[in-house]
């Protein structure tokens, strides 16, 4: 399976070792130094990560109806010898579309290009995109509610009749040539489905939602990575770092390699509940995987708005945090877990989240408990 990312630069790990170890180099400024360093360190994390993603469909832990969705769409288009239906996967982030794409083109046995909305500014970067795409190749889209006017016509055709419609000269002299392509499958990935055009949305054969992972999910993709990281963890010490990780296999892993670190440097031998704890209490994750920015909006609506109702641009501003990243990052974990309400008047903080936090609700407050 061929994965093109259009938008990862080509690596050159061997002239960053080069640099550290020749003599000559050791002049160059500090600052690039560390440039290099930090690049390495990035290119050693993209491999990590590449290494503990699921590649097969028995692999991906968990969402199970949307397994068998696809399972179902996979087997079908392979005995009609077709391509994938076009595929849309909406959901917070870190729960694994961009996985789930690279499943389906190696369970196709098809090339798979990455590309994301903001890269496909001009006509021609998705015109370069379709027509280099070989029969049944999976096209991966994320953040595609971002797409622009043009880019987004221009894929009209090419979703239904896998043809481009290009225009050539201007006014009355303007002629549209066809040009056809090869059978493709789009994948788009979105955190908000509700910002897609309804006609870009209707051209999806396939509407599929991820949801949040239940701990037990969770406690096994811990367990799944931690063998591939050669880390021994307890089945205590899994489902300690699965309830601290916000129903999110990307920070599953991210607070295992955290605990990690901290087990070795302490030299326990293994992670069990107690050094899982013990870690992540130091990273400021809490129980039930609050971080720092959960645990901020919560006491300024508390502390600032008696729990609200609050308006999200007040909230934003009150918090110095980006509007969008609230809805999109921080708002759906605590509206799963009930910490949180969405009103028509704006942002409430539950009874259960001035709890948490050690407040005592006020009486309105309980009377929105759920
Ligand atoms: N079902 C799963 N089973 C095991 N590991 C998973 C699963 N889903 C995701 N992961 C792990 O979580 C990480 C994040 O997944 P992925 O990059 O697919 O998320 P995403 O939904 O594309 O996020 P974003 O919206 O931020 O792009 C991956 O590195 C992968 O290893
Ligand atoms: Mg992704």
């Amino acid at each position: 399976m061929a994965i093109i990312s259009s938008n990862q630069q080509p690596s050159e790990p061997k002239k960053q070792i080069k640099a550290r170890e020749s003599p000559q180099l050791y002049e160059t400024t500090e600052a690039s130094l560390l440039e290099a360093e930090a690049q390495a360190d990035e290119q050693n994390n993209n491999q990590q990560e590449e290494t503990i993603r699921p590649q097969h469909l028995s692999d991906y832990i968990g969402q199970k109806d949307l397994k068998e969705v696809l399972d179902i769409a996979i087997q079908a288009a392979k005995s009609r010898q077709e391509a994938l239906d076009h595929l849309l996967l909406y959901g917070p982030p870190g729960l694994g579309k961009t996985t789930m794409a690279l499943i389906l083109a190696s369970e196709m046995g098809v090339g798979c290009k990455i590309t994301t909305a903001p890269a496909l500014e001009r006509p021609r970067d998705i015109v370069g995109l379709l027509v280099n795409l070989k029969p049944h190749d999976i096209l991966f889209i994320d953040e595609i509610h971002r797409l622009t006017r043009m880019t987004e016509e221009i894929l009209y055709p090419a979703m239904e009749d896998f043809r481009l419609d290009i225009t050539i000269g201007k006014g009355t002299s303007a002629r549209t040539r066809s040009i056809p392509l090869q059978p493709f499958t789009l994948v788009g990935a979105t955190t908000r489905v509700g910002a897609l055009t309804s006609p870009l949305r209707d051209r999806f054969g396939l509407i599929q939602r991820l949801r949040f992972y239940e701990p037990d999910e969770l406690a096994e993709i811990v367990t799944r990575t931690a063998q591939i990281l050669q880390t021994t963890v307890t089945p205590e010490g899994s489902e300690e770092i699965a309830r601290r990780s916000r129903g999110t296999p990307r920070i599953a892993n991210r607070l295992l390699k955290r605990v990690r670190d901290y087990a070795e440097v302490k030299q326990f031998g293994e992670i069990t509940a107690e050094v899982a704890e013990e870690a992540l209490e130091l990273f400021n994750v809490d129980p039930c995987g609050l971080d720092w920015t959960d645990r901020r909006l919560l006491t300024v609506a508390i502390e600032h708005f008696r729990g609200g109702p609050v308006g999200l641009e007040t909230l934003a501003a009150a918090t110095g945090e980006d509007a969008q990243t609230i809805e999109e990052v921080y708002e759906p974990y605590l509206l799963q877990i009930g910490y949180w309400n969405r009103t028509p008047r704006g942002r409430v903080a539950t009874a259960a989240a001035w709890e948490h936090l050690g407040y005592t609700p006020p009486d309105e407050q309980l009377s929105l408990r759920f």
